[in-house]
């Protein structure tokens, strides 16, 4: 008899992945009854943890009473009462919201809103878009052309639109040089962000985009102090827009809602997803500054977008639980309490590690970044693969973490991200920080047994 073919084509043509057939607060169970402890909530998606019953709750009560009706017909009471929740607190701040399903669809949206927005308002010739080398911002063409990422980028290049240019990022373990203060190093980077704006052409500009914290290319890498300030600044001098794509560092991850507040700067668009929906439903959203939307009320009347599933009434009452148990049970408090003791766990096992050159991050979103030398910063051989090697020895482990290649430029660098769930116990970061030091451990010697 033939094989069982796999009709699922997974990311992985090579590998079928086992199945998941449940999950428990930190916790998820495999068809081989294998229990993982979810240390990264997937890729930073898991903030209250898997099944929590108050959402799940939530969606069947939903689900129940109207499944699905079509935007361009009506609203439905979770979106309203979720965009209620999400906006419109602070005079000045943001104040509508777009919902749309994931993270990319968030991006392309914003990025749409902004240049449509320059239409409305007579600047039409602001067409072009800064970002950031080593950024992410998700795989459709519009945020993937916005990405910096060269290795997700190479095979699509042809068809990346040229409107997007890309500056250093403000990761300041690569970035900033020896004998350069922090300070030096944003001046740097204002001075190049500057320059781009002037080759361009200042009033071509329509906006900037950045993560606060870059998430999965460069692994949890803050911004240094004042750095957002200064992009604010550069911005506003020239009449651009400043967009924050906090899809993987947003709300709650790093101990503010927003990661935004850290760099006391708010931005004219918002980008949220992962965290908004905890992983129970797609759904993402762009937060928009009032006076963006209402140039589009002034103008056309229209924002010239849409897709089938915006605003969809499950999603919205699934994200609309995920944002009450949030704030009734004090998680943000809570994910800087763990963070901190996630970030000494993190010291303590590898603060001397003769491998790991780097301990970042914010809150429950942290990583290490993994090096040959620690003096030099030297990485290992990419070829060697070691980031897919500790996910492989963490899984054998019972830890389901978030490693990456090509930290540095698409190519080389390692780095592990961990993003647990809000909810992760004392307990259980004991039980994370120690399989990932096995982990990292196992398969550093893998690599030496290959290497001999
Ligand atoms: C910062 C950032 N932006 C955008 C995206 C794309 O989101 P999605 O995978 O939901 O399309 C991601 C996903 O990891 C991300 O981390």
């Amino acid at each position: 008899m033939a094989a069982h073919k796999c009709r699922v084509m997974h990311r992985s043509l090579r590998q079928t992945p086992p199945k998941a057939f449940g999950g428990e607060g930190v916790w998820l169970f495999a068809e081989d009854g294998r229990k993982i402890l979810d240390s990264s909530g997937g890729a930073a998606v898991s903030c209250l943890g898997h099944q929590h019953p108050r959402v799940i709750e939530a969606i069947k009560k939903q689900a129940s009473k109207l499944a699905y009706a079509h935007t361009a017909f009506f609203s439905s009471e979770p979106a309203e009462e979720l965009a209620e929740k999400l906006v419109g607190h602070e005079p000045g701040g943001l104040a509508y919201v777009y919902f749309v399903s994931g993270g990319s669809e968030a991006v392309e949206a914003s990025i749409k809103l902004a240049r449509q927005y320059f239409v409305e308002i007579g600047e039409p010739q602001r067409q072009r878009f800064i970002a950031r080398r080593q950024s992410y911002h998700g795989n459709t063409l519009g945020a993937l052309a916005a990405g910096g990422n060269a290795w997700r980028r190479a095979p699509y290049a042809p068809l990346l639109s040229s409107a997007f240019s890309h500056v250093t990022p403000a990761f300041a373990y690569r970035e900033k040089h020896d004998h350069e203060s922090e300070a030096d190093f944003v001046a740097r980077l204002a001075a190049e962000l500057e320059a781009e704006f002037q080759r361009l052409g200042p009033d071509t500009v329509a906006a900037f985009i950045a993560e606060p914290v870059v998430g999965a290319t460069a692994g949890c890498v803050p911004a240094p102090e004042g750095y957002f300030r200064a992009v604010r600044d550069i911005c506003n001098r020239h009449g651009a827009l400043l967009i924050l794509d906090e899809v993987m560092c947003g709300m709650g991850r790093t101990g503010t809602l927003h990661a935004c507040e850290q760099e006391a700067v708010v931005p004219d668009l918002l980008v949220i997803a992962k965290g908004l929906g905890g992983g129970y439903q797609p759904i993402g959203a762009v937060l928009a500054q009032a006076r963006l939307v209402d140039a589009f009320g002034r103008g056309s009347g229209l924002f010239q977008h849409g897709h089938t599933y915006i605003g969809h009434p499950t999603a919205c009452a699934a994200a609309l639980a995920v944002q009450q148990v949030m704030r009734r049970d004090h998680l943000l408090q809570r994910v800087q309490r763990q963070g901190e003791g996630l970030r000494q766990r993190l010291r303590n096992a590898f603060g001397t590690h003769r491998h790991v050159g780097d301990i970042r991050g914010r809150g429950l979103f942290q990583a290490i970044e993994l090096v040959h030398d620690r003096d030099t910063k030297a990485t290992f051989d990419p070829a060697l693969k070691l980031h897919a090697r500790i996910k492989a020895q963490a899984m054998a482990h019972g830890l389901m973490v978030y490693p990456m290649g090509g930290t540095i430029d698409g190519q080389r660098g390692d780095h592990v991200l961990l993003a647990p769930p809000f909810i992760v116990s004392d307990a259980e970061l004991d039980a994370m920080v120690e399989r990932l030091s096995a982990a990292v451990d196992a398969a550093l010697a893998e690599l030496r047994a290959t290497t001999a």
